[in-house]
């Protein structure tokens, strides 16, 4: 069995701030924010906009790309680092406004490398024939964990959702060739928010050192592509589409070169979404593949990194 990606979705919130809106409020300015990041803009949650709402939104799109009734599905997996409540996941409510009532639901936690670790966990329930329909989704709300007076890292973030429909497909289809995941939890304090609720002594606040994710970020990125490649038996010049998260043009700009690819082939959202952590992936793949710049039977790298250290690839033929 393989994975076939039969369908992809997103949905942004109404509400763009640029970052010129976003000076007016913050110490920061445009060219600040642009030189150092690439990000123009981004899309903030009204309160309607909860983290289970965008995520229904985008995976019904997923399932119309895919032509696909919501009552096939079996199985979804929600990456997020915001979720709505504690519990039920917040997967378990995008079932229910599915209209669902058959399957199984749980979130993944992993920041901004969840899509990654959902895929992967999707990948393995199709080959093993747990499943067979899967609606991987990444949602995220980082405006409601974002410390808005902490201007090194309140304007980076964006909110957002994208998904993806795996499907059962025949092992010499299209469709997910490897995944790879890993984690270093040495590094936990560069990246984290500082509570939850079981920690409610503390803010829960987004806390990040930027300059040491940064340099993570370049090499370990750098080193899950060769893994991805060569897992497969693949090189550089096989890859058709880098759609990396969305963090730091700078970084996708590496990657990029790294690969040998010419920026047209080089996804890029962070200008206009910047990091929306576990949606940005499938955000961006959704939107390059309705745009119809990738196209059925292209190579597609997805990679990413975040909190935790996660960090970790999934190399598919679309
Ligand atoms: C966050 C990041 C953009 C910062 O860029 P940088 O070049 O390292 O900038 P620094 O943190 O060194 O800050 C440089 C200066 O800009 C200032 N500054 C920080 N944020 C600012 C802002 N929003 N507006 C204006 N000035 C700002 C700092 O105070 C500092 O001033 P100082 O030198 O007078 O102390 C960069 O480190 C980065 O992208 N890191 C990776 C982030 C990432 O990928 N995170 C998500 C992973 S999932």
């Amino acid at each position: 069995m393989r994975s076939r990606i039969a369908g992809v979705g997103g949905y942004l919130p109404q509400r763009c701030v640029t970052n010129d809106e976003l000076a007016l409020t913050v110490d920061t300015s445009d060219e600040w924010i642009f030189s150092r990041t690439g990000i123009r803009q981004r899309y903030l949650a009204s309160p309607e906009e909860t983290c289970a709402f965008m995520g229904t939104r985008a995976a019904e799109a997923a399932l119309r790309h895919a032509g696909v009734a919501a009552g096939d599905v079996d199985a979804i997996i929600l990456a997020t680092a915001t979720p709505d409540e504690a519990f039920p996941a917040t997967a378990v409510h995008v079932q229910g406004q599915l209209g669902l009532s058959t399957g199984f639901a749980f979130d993944v936690s992993a920041a901004c490398c969840g899509f990654i670790y959902a895929m992967a966990a999707a990948d393995s329930f199709i080959r093993t024939g747990m499943a067979r329909t899967i609606l991987v989704i990444g949602s995220e709300v980082y405006s409601r964990i974002l410390n808005w007076n902490d201007r090194t890292t309140c304007v980076l973030f964006g909110d957002g959702a994208g998904a993806v429909l795996l499907q059962a497909g025949p092992d010499d289809g299209p469709g997910i060739l490897s995944t790879h995941l890993h984690a270093n939890g040495a590094y936990a304090g560069i990246l984290y928010v500082d509570g939850a609720v079981g920690r409610k002594d503390r803010s829960g606040h987004l806390v990040m050192k930027g300059s040491e994710v940064f340099r993570h970020a370049v090499t370990k990125l750098a080193a899950a592509v060769d893994e991805a490649l060569a897992a497969n038996g693949l090189t550089q010049s096989d890859v058709d589409w880098l759609v990396p998260h969305q963090a730091n043009s700078r970084i996708i700009d590496a990657m990029g070169r790294k690969l040998g690819l010419p920026p047209e082939r080089v996804v890029v959202t962070v200008d206009r979404h910047a990091n929306t952590s576990a949606a940005s992936v499938p955000l961006a793949l959704a939107e390059a593949v309705h745009d119809g710049r990738i196209k059925r039977g292209e190579l597609i790298l997805m990679e990413a990194l975040g909190g935790g250290l996660t960090w970790g690839s999934a190399l598919a033929r679309f």
